[in-house]
């Protein structure tokens, strides 16, 4: 793909990908996959890339740790830091399949200059830039590797080779090196050296050289900067920074997660939200676009399909309002003096003391009697030593006053002044609240207030709420972040992750036309399950917890398998039984709470395992358990899982006997005349950590060297299983790894379980029909026949189940909707911002992982019937 001479000049698009999407392998294939749409659509990519994620700062430590080792004594730290540095990268090309050779040279360079640092015990500016070069250095030289690996004709351009810095006015070597400015002139032999290099150009962001060819940085933003100086260097058609979110929003997204992506901005708006606080883009960074007129794309590295935001020249020029910008950790300092505004060179005095001081003032407001300024910790030190040299140096002027921290509230956009009157309601929220400074940018860019940190995020609430609730339909504005960060991804799933009911949709369809709502279980699936866990070479026991899912076919089948099943109540053993007539009682085990003395009496008659969870039955119905042999659940401490509901360990738990009452239960147990042969824990519902079975069962060996009567520990349930796309599911391997050690240091005991949602959960869906459409406001709701009756998880958990377009399944989503049922509540939700395709009243919906506490939880709350069930074959 290489230019010839003669062959007509094909645009040039910069790529910039930061830290974070630079670090995997699974990152690297989105900028292969980038640059391969790029040669695709005839354009020529540049990729910028930065260091992997956490190496600038750990070079930036290098030189002070240099330092410090000294050279008589070389230092263990400064050589562990070294060797974390060259491991990472080295593990980076492992990973990435790589040959390591790739990088020796470099690494070698870094080591002997860290070293020359430490021998010499010297440093400068010079050397510390040569040090951080190496970062940017390591990660394209390792990526380049990869993506020629992957038969794409990349080639590694060093860009000091590249950008020159301009001389620093200052003369300042900090500066010069540090935080360089570099020449942005279109430069056309540049883009002949790139045609010539190869198809596409992978170079490093931050780094540039001066006139003498030394080594500097660009500064903070550095990176992004780099890349719009590449664009302007090559004239490039536009300049896309690859980042981790989408683009930049209405106010800060992890704060209002309703904040909607700005899709389209000006050169001007793009760079006042960016100064005013949100972190997307470094300010800097927007110049040379700007005076190439290369406009400038925000690009999420996660979805690539998400557009993002495009910074560009606009025309239109109507008032409005962008986004509400915030900035915390700021400190006012309020000037009082009753004779200013006759003084003579007032503010010359008190101006010179920030100089004096290195403070660089931010917001500035004045009355006859009082100046107020800002300062803003971005861009200076506001430590306490530094704020009280202040405040005695302006006290020969004026009375001073500290104040913060406070937060400045920015409304950002264009043309601010003609459109305030239009905000007065919105302003009505600092009506209560002490607003200490109010600014309106010459530019007119901006209107900012300063107000007490504490109160920022309640009045940004209600002012995103005021000022764009009527802009839902406004093209300009993009999706909210909620639905962005919520939506099930579109990327197809993996082939082994699809799930069961692509493949039966049919049969899916045909049950919905026999009625809706319905709970659809699918027989394989639950027997894939079983079958998983029954392979587990170092669990000895498998109990089903039927409440996750009483369905009597289930318990057959889990029967058929020769799973035990865990009963918490009297009902479900005679459940159990009923369904299972030739079950015998050991497979039957009853874990109560709270139960009174007769529920107990039933267990032990019906001779199945009964698990004690408090001493309150041995003090009180002693004669209830003499001669018996009891299980015991412990408490192991920390309560895990999805939710606190379905937490059930921990000092604020009501389950499990603590590790204090050991003792007192010993000493029952004597008395009572019982014997406890099993230990019981479970910590909760939807653990991740595959270690935890391990560690119960670990906790439960040190409580049993009290009873030399106990044969099994049961390590309880809670594995959890994905229910975000992408989301992996517990790995079972590593669980049964995990309790592999604990076997070899304890073969003396059985390992039970009991897991509920790991059996039933995937195997199960919930069909149900679309009964009608609404918008109200910003918001689109999609109403079906199947409520928080038959479906509680949503509003009681905040569950995230998938919901999916069953007649459409592959259809592109074209609407965010909340997803309702028809019960009288407003949490009655079955998934908020869910993105679906056209959809039409009698269209049929799934709602994904819906097997376990689905149908056993549901209600007839509002005399409503809760789904029915049924198991596909
Ligand atoms: N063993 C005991 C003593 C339990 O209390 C439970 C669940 C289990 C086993 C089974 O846990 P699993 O493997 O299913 O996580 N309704 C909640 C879950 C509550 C679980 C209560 N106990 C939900 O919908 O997420």
């Amino acid at each position: 793909m290489r230019d010839q001479p003669d062959s007509p000049a094909r645009p040039w698009v910069v790529l910039k990908f930061g830290g974070t999407s630079v670090a995997s392998k699974a990152r690297w294939t989105v900028i292969r996959d980038q640059i391969r749409a790029r040669l695709a659509a005839g354009d020529r990519p540049v990729v910028v890339c930065s260091a992997v994620a956490g190496i600038s700062d750990a070079l930036d430590a290098l030189p002070a740790l240099a330092l410090a080792a000294g050279a008589e004594d070389p230092d263990r730290a400064l050589a562990e830091h070294i060797e974390l540095i060259e491991g990472r990268h080295l593990t980076h090309a492992d990973q990435l399949g790589v040959d390591r050779a790739v990088i020796t040279d470099d690494l070698r360079a870094l080591r002997r200059l860290a070293t020359g640092v430490a021998l010499v015990g010297e440093t400068s500016p010079q050397v510390h830039a040569r040090i951080m070069a190496f970062g940017e250095i390591l990660s394209t030289r390792l990526g380049a590797a990869w993506l020629r690996a992957e038969g794409l004709d990349a080639a590694w351009i060093d860009a000091r080779t590249c950008l020159t810095a301009l001389p620093d006015p200052t003369r300042d070597p900090a500066r010069a090196f540090l935080s360089a400015a570099c020449d942005d002139a279109h430069d056309p032999t540049l883009g002949e050296r790139f045609a010539a290099a190869g198809a596409a150009i992978i170079t490093q962001g931050f780094i540039a050289a001066d006139d003498d060819g030394r080594t500097v940085l660009l500064g903070r933003g550095g990176s992004d900067t780099a890349a719009a100086l590449f664009a302007a260097r090559l004239g490039a058609k536009r300049c896309e920074i690859w980042t981790d979110v989408p683009g930049m929003f209405t106010a800060d997204p992890r704060r209002i997660p309703d904040a909607r992506l700005l899709q389209k901005l000006d050169y001007d708006e793009a760079q006042e939200i960016a100064s005013t606080g949100a972190k997307v883009l470094h300010p800097r960074c927007l110049a040379p676009v700007r005076r190439h007129n290369i406009p400038m794309q925000i690009r999420w590295t996660e979805r690539p399909d998400v557009q993002g935001t495009t910074i560009r020249h606009r025309r239109d020029d109507k008032p409005r309002v962008r986004a509400i910008s915030t900035r915390r950790g700021q400190m006012l300092v309020s000037m009082d003096t009753p004779g200013m505004w006759q003084q003579v060179g007032f503010l010359a005095d008190v101006f010179a003391v920030f100089k004096h001081h290195g403070l660089s003032v931010d917001l500035v407001s004045t009355s006859e009697m009082n100046v107020t300024v800002s300062l803003d910790p971005a861009s200076n030190v506001l430590d306490r030593a530094r704020l009280d040299a202040l405040r005695r140096d302006l006290g020969r002027h004026c009375a001073v006053n500290l104040i913060g921290p406070c937060a400045t509230i920015s409304l950002v956009g264009r043309r601010i002044r003609a459109i305030l009157h239009r905000l007065g309601p919105a302003l009505a929220v600092f009506e209560e609240q002490k607003v200490h400074l109010v600014s309106q940018a010459a530019s007119d860019l901006n209107f900012s207030v300063v107000v007490d940190e504490d109160q920022c995020e309640r009045l940004v609430r209600s002012l995103h709420w005021l000022l764009f609730q009527e802009l839902a339909h406004d093209p300009a504005f993009g999706p909210p972040w909620s639905s962005l960060a919520e939506v099930d991804k579109p990327a197809a799933p993996a082939p082994q992750h699809r799930p069961w009911w692509h493949d039966a949709r049919d049969a899916l369809l045909a049950e919905a036309a026999r009625g809706t709502p319905a709970y659809v279980y699918h027989a394989p699936t639950l027997d894939a399950a079983a079958e998983r866990l029954c392979a587990l070479e170092h669990v000895d026991r498998v109990f089903y917890a039927i409440k996750a899912n009483p369905h009597p076919d289930i318990l057959r089948r889990f029967d058929a398998h020769g799973l035990g099943f865990e009963c918490v109540s009297p009902q479900e053993i005679e459940h159990v039984f009923t369904t299972l007539p030739h079950i015998t009682p050991d497979r039957v085990l009853y874990t109560p709470n709270f139960a009174p003395r007769e529920e107990y009496a039933h267990g032990l008659d019906r001779g199945v395992w009964v698990t004690l969870d408090n001493l309150h039955p041995l003090d009180a119905w002693p004669e209830l358990f003499a001669d018996r042999d009891v299980m015991v659940r412990l408490d192991p401490g920390k309560g895990r899982g999805h939710h606190d509901h379905v937490k059930t360990a921990g000092a604020r738990s009501k389950f499990g006997v603590s590790f204090e009452q050991l003792d007192r239960l010993a000493e029952r147990v004597a008395a009572v005349g019982c014997r406890v042969v099993g230990l019981h824990a479970h910590a909760g519902s939807g653990i991740r950590t595959p270690e935890q079975w391990a560690e119960i069962a670990e906790t439960l060996a040190i409580a049993a060297e009290r009873f030399d009567t106990v044969r099994h520990l049961d390590l309880g349930g809670g594995l959890s299983v994905a229910e975000k796309p992408g989301e992996p599911g517990i790995d079972l391997t590593a669980v049964d790894a995990h309790l592999a050690a604990f076997k070899e240091r304890h073969p003396q005991y059985a390992l039970w379980v009991e897991p509920g949602r790991y059996l039933v959960a995937d195997a199960g869906v919930l069909i149900t029909r679309v009964t009608q459409l609404k918008s109200k406001g910003p918001v689109r709701y999609v109403g079906v026949d199947a409520g928080m009756n038959s479906l509680i998880r949503p509003a009681l958990y905040g569950a995230w189940h998938a919901i999916l377009h069953l007649d459409r399944l592959d259809a592109p989503p074209t609407l965010i909707a909340n997803v309702v049922g028809p019960i009288c509540e407003s949490g009655d939700t079955l998934g908020y911002n869910r993105r679906l395709p056209e959809t039409a009243e009698g269209d049929t919906l799934l709602i994904a992982t819906a097997g376990a506490y689905g149908r056993a939880m549901a209600s007839h709350y509002n005399l409503r019937p809760p789904a029915r069930e049924v198991l596909l074959g």
